[in-house]
C-alpha cells in the first residue's frame, strides 16, 4: 500500500535553513509501519524493519556517502505501536514512502528543547532573591510521592552537586531496573510502597517493582520542583530529590502512600510534594489529610494540589488546614502557529503540534455544511484532502472537530474557537491552528472572496508574551474545602498550565494523527499536578533560607506576599468568567518567591494549634487519634476554631435569612524583619460588610516580637463576597496580605 503524498508537506530539519551542507545529513525518524502488510517472507517484524532499511541502502545511490554513513535501524517496535526508529536522509525518507506497510514518519522529537521558563517567570535569577538566599535549595531535601522517576534524565544528574547532606537517612532501593548506582547527588532517595497494592490482591504482578517511573507523571513534577540545569530546569535547581513510588499500573492505594510519606520523615525531608487527590472523603479517611497532619506535627510541610475538577465551588481536594493547597495557573508561554493567506495576511494562531512540518499554499475551503467539522461522512467527501486545509467555526466541540479533521486526513484546519479549554490541552494531533471569531471572519472573507484561496501554516513557535499572565486555569478546582470550611482554600496560585518538564522517554506523551504516538524526554503537561511541585520548590527554598521557619511560617510568608496583579497591572483574571479570580480560584494571589523570602510579618502556628483545632471539629476519640494519632495528644482543654491562619473566611450558616452576622478572628503577627517596624492596617471590606480591626497599627521594635490583633467581619448573606486586610509598613516596603472571603455554607457538599 502506497499511501498518496502530498507534494507540499515538506518536512523540514532545522538544519535545513541554516545550511544547505546539510541536506545530506541524517536525521533520526520514527516510522510507523502496518504490520498486517508484512510480506510472509519475513519470519519476524525486525527482520522485516532491517530488510526495509537495506533495500533503502541498495535503492538510494547517495545512501551510503563519502563518509561511509549509511541509514541505519536504531529500534524495532511492535507492542506499544508497529514500526520502528531509523536514522535517515531526506531521499531515504523519501524512498520509505513508496514502499510497502508505510504509514508514516516524523522526526524523533516532540517540543524542541526550551529552557522551562517558569522559573523565569517566578523571576527566579541567580544573582539575588530566593535563588542566591537558598542556595539553589541545595541544603533541602524535597520528597515527590508519585509514580516514581526515570532516573537516566538529564534533568535528576548531579553534576555541580555538593555532598549529601549528612543528615539523610533514606535508601536507594533497587528493583526492576533499578539498582543503587541510579541514585546520585541529586535524586539521593528512590523508594516504593506496593504492599497495600498486593494485600488488596495477593495474584497481582508489579510489573515495575521498583521506583522506575513507567507512567510519567512522577518523572514530570519531580523536575518541577527540583529539575537540576538542563532543556528544562527545576524552581529549585540543587536541592535533593527523595523519590518515594506508590502509584504503580497495577494500582494506587493510599496505604502505600501513609507508609511512603512516614517513611520520608523518618528518612529527613524537609518538603513533600503530592500531586494526587482521593474523591471526596472525611478529613478522618483521607489518607493524605492524615499523614500530612503526621508529617506537620514533625515540621514537614506538605504541597498539595487543589485538583482539576473546576471550576465549580467546592471542588478542591487537599484542603486540609495543615497542608499548602496549590491552584494551577496558565503562564505567559504561548505555542503558536502562523497561518499566511494567500492574500499575505498573517495571523498567529494557538497551535500544539509536535512535529516541524510546513503546510505550503494550500487551497482553504469554507463550506457551511461541513465546517461543523462534526461528521467525518461529509468531511469524506471533500476533494483531495491532503492537500485542503478546512475552516471549522466554533459551533462545535473543538477535540472532536480536531479528531474528525485527523480521521479525513484533511491536511490541516483553522479553527475558529474562544473556549479556554483549547488552551489547556496538550493534544494536538493534526495541523492545524486555532484562530478567534474576529480573525475567523476575516479569513472566511478572504475565502469567500477569492477564486483560489489559499494558505500556508508554520508551527512550532513559542513566544513569552501572552498576556494577561498569570491566569487561573479553568479547570483549576475551586474552594471552599468540603472536608473544612473553616480556613479559606486554596492558599496559592503556582504555574500548572503546559508546563515542560522531563518524561520517561518510552512512554507516549503525545500523539499525531489518530493512531502515531511520540515521545519525548522532555513534554508539556497541565493541571495542578504541575503547580504542587513548583510551590514545594518555593518552600523547599525558603526553608533553606530560613531553616527555623515552620510550616506555617513557610506558608504565610508565600501567601501574603503572593501577587493579586497579573503583567498587565491588573487583578488576575479567572479564565473560566473572564473576570477578577476570587480567593476561592487562586487563594492568595500567585506566588511570588523573591518577595517571599522576605516577607515582613508571618502567621505562625504551632502543632498544639492545629490539635486545638482538631478538638474544636467534634470528632469522635476514634476520628481524631485517626489523625492525631495518639490519644496522648488528646488534650482537648483549649478547642479553637480560629488558627492563626494568613487568611480570612466568615461562614454564612442562615441561608435564606438575611441578617446580620457577626464573626471575630484572632490572629498574631510575627516580626521576620529585620528589626523594629510599624505596620498599617488597610482594610477592603467584602460587599454586605462592614470590617473592623483592632489595633489598628502594629508596632515592633525587635525582630522575632509578636503582636496580635482582632479582625471583625459584621455580614448579610448569603452570598459569597471577597475583601482583604493588608498590613502595610511604614517607612518600608514590606506589604502583607490576607485575604477575606465570606461564604455560604451550602447543604449539599
Ligand atoms: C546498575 O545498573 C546499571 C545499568 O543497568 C549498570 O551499568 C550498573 O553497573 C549497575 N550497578 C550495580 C551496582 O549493579
Ligand atoms: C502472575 O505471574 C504468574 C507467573 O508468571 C502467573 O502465573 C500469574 O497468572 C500472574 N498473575 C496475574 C494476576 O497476572
Ligand atoms: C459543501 O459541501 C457539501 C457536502 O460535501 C457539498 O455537497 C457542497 O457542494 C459543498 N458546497 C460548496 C459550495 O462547495
Ligand atoms: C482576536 O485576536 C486579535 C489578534 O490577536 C486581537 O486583536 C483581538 O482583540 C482578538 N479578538 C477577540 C474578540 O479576542
Ligand atoms: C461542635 O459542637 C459544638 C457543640 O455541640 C457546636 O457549638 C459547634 O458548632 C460544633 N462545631 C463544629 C465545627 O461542628
Ligand atoms: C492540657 O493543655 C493545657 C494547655 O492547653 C494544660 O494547661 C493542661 O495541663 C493539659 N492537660 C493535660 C492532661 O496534659
Ligand atoms: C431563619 O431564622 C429563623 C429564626 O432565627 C430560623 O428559625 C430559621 O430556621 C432560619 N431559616 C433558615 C433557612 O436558616
Ligand atoms: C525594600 O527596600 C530595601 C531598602 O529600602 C531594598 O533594598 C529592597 O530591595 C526593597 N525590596 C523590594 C522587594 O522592593
Amino acid at each position: 500500500m502506497v499511501l498518496p503524498y502530498c507534494i507540499h508537506l515538506l518536512f523540514i530539519s532545522w538544519f535545513l535553513s541554516a545550511h544547505m551542507l546539510a541536506i545530506a545529513q541524517r536525521s533520526t525518524y520514527i516510522v510507523h509501519m502496518d504490520k498486517t502488510l508484512m510480506p510472509n517472507v519475513f519470519a519476524d517484524h525486525h527482520h522485516w524493519h532491517s530488510s526495509t532499511i537495506d533495500s533503502i541502502k541498495a535503492s538510494v545511490p547517495s545512501s551510503v556517502d563519502r563518509f561511509h554513513s549509511a541509514p541505519k535501524l536504531v529500534y524495532s517496535y511492535d507492542n506499544v505501536l508497529h514500526g520502528f526508529s531509523a536514522v535517515l536522509s531526506q531521499d531515504e525518507l523519501a524512498a520509505l514512502k513508496n514502499l510497502p506497510g508505510f504509514i508514516s514518519a516524523y522526526k524523533d522529537r516532540t517540543v524542541e528543547p526550551h529552557t522551562t521558563h517558569t522559573s523565569d517567570f517566578l523571576k527566579l535569577n541567580p544573582s539575588s532573591g530566593l535563588w542566591p538566599a537558598s542556595g539553589l535549595g541545595q541544603d533541602v531535601i524535597i520528597g515527590v510521592f508519585d509514580s516514581g522517576i526515570w532516573p537516566e534524565s538529564v534533568s535528576f544528574q548531579d553534576d555541580g552537586m555538593p555532598e549529601i547532606p549528612k543528615r539523610w537517612k533514606g535508601i536507594c532501593k533497587p528493583g526492576t531496573q533499578f539498582n543503587t548506582s541510579m541514585c546520585n547527588k541529586k535524586l539521593i532517595g528512590a523508594n516504593y510502597f506496593n504492599k497495600g497494592i498486593l494485600a488488596n490482591d495477593p495474584t497481582v504482578n508489579i510489573s515495575m517493582n521498583s521506583a522506575r517511573d513507567t507512567d510519567g507523571h512522577g518523572t514530570h513534577v519531580a523536575s518541577i520542583a527540583a529539575g537540576n540545569f538542563a532543556k528544562a530546569r527545576g524552581v529549585a535547581p540543587r536541592a535533593r530529590l527523595a523519590v518515594y513510588k506508590f502509584s504503580f499500573k497495577e494500582g494506587t492505594f493510599t496505604s502505600d502512600l501513609i507508609a511512603a510519606m512516614d517513611q520520608a520523615v523518618a528518612d529527613g525531608v524537609d518538603m513533600m510534594s503530592i500531586s494526587f487527590g482521593s474523591r471526596f472523603v472525611p478529613m478522618y479517611e483521607d489518607a493524605i489529610s492524615i499523614a500530612s497532619f503526621g508529617a506537620m506535627m514533625k515540621g514537614v510541610l506538605v504541597s498539595a494540589s487543589a485538583g482539576n475538577r473546576g471550576p465549580d465551588t467546592g471542588t478542591l481536594k487537599n484542603g486540609s488546614p495543615w497542608i499548602l493547597c496549590v491552584a494551577s495557573g496558565h503562564t505567559d508561554r504561548t505555542f503558536a502557529g502562523t497561518l499566511t493567506l494567500g492574500n499575505g495576511l498573517k495571523i498567529r494562531g494557538w497551535s500544539l503540534l509536535p512535529a516541524r512540518v510546513i503546510v505550503m499554499d494550500s487551497t482553504v475551503i469554507y463550506n457551511k455544511t461541513l465546517s461543523n467539522c462534526d461528521s467525518g461522512e461529509l468531511l469524506s467527501q471533500v476533494p483531495d484532502p491532503e492537500c485542503t486545509i478546512i475552516i471549522c467555526d466554533e459551533s462545535w466541540d473543538f477535540s472532536d472537530q480536531m479528531l474528525t479533521v485527523s480521521r479525513a486526513r484533511l491536511k490541516a484546519a483553522i479553527f475558529i474557537s474562544e473556549d479556554p479549554g483549547v488552551f489547556r490541552s496538550a493534544s494536538f494531533p493534526n495541523p492545524g491552528v486555532v484562530i478567534n471569531k474576529t480573525e475567523g471572519k476575516q479569513v472566511i472573507s478572504y475565502v469567500q472572496n477569492s477564486v483560489a484561496p489559499t494558505a500556508s501554516i508554520t508551527f512550532q513557535e513559542t513566544y513569552l508574551d501572552a498576556k494577561p499572565a498569570p491566569v487561573v486555569a479553568a479547570s483549576s478546582a475551586r474552594g471552599p474545602s468540603r472536608s473544612y470550611l473553616g480556613i479559606a482554600k486554596p492558599d496559592i496560585l503556582a504555574p500548572g498550565v503546559l508546563i515542560l518538564a522531563a518524561y520517561p522517554p518510552n512512554v507516549f506523551a503525545t500523539s499525531i494523527g489518530t493512531n502515531i504516538e511520540l515521545s519525548s524526554d522532555y513534554i508539556l503537561e497541565s493541571g495542578t499536578s504541575m503547580a504542587a511541585p513548583h510551590a514545594a520548590g518555593i518552600a523547599a527554598m525558603l526553608k533553606a533560607a530560613h531553616p527555623e521557619w515552620s510550616p506555617s511560617a513557610i506558608r504565610s510568608a508565600m501567601m501574603t506576599t503572593a501577587d493579586p496583579l497579573d503583567n498587565t497591572g491588573k487583578p488576575i483574571i479567572d479564565s473560566d468568567i473572564n473576570r477578577e479570580a476570587t480567593p476561592l480560584a487562586m487563594g492568595s494571589g500567585h506566588v511570588n518567591p523573591n518577595r517571599a523570602l522576605d516577607p515582613g510579618l508571618v502567621y505562625d502556628a504551632t502543632p498544639q494549634d492545629y490539635l486545638n483545632l482538631l478538638c474544636s471539629m467534634n470528632f469522635t476519640e476514634e476520628q481524631f487519634k485517626t489523625i492525631a494519632r495518639s490519644s496522648a495528644n488528646h488534650n482537648c482543654s483549649d478547642p479553637s476554631a480560629d488558627l492563626n491562619y494568613p487568611s480570612f473566611i466568615a461562614l454564612y450558616s442562615n441561608e435564606g435569612n438575611y441578617t446580620w452576622l457577626e464573626q471575630k478572628f484572632r490572629r498574631t503577627v510575627t516580626n521576620v524583619g529585620q528589626g523594629a517596624a510599624t505596620y498599617k492596617a488597610k482594610i477592603k471590606a467584602p460587599k454586605n460588610s462592614k470590617v473592623s480591626v483592632s489595633p489598628q497599627t502594629l508596632v515592633y521594635k525587635n525582630k522575632n516580637e509578636k503582636q496580635s490583633y482582632t479582625l471583625t467581619i459584621r455580614y448579610i448573606g448569603p452570598n459569597w463576597n471577597y475583601g482583604l486586610i493588608t498590613w502595610v509598613e511604614e517607612n518600608g516596603n514590606h506589604t502583607v496580605r490576607s485575604p477575606i472571603v465570606i461564604s455560604p455554607i451550602i447543604d449539599h457538599w
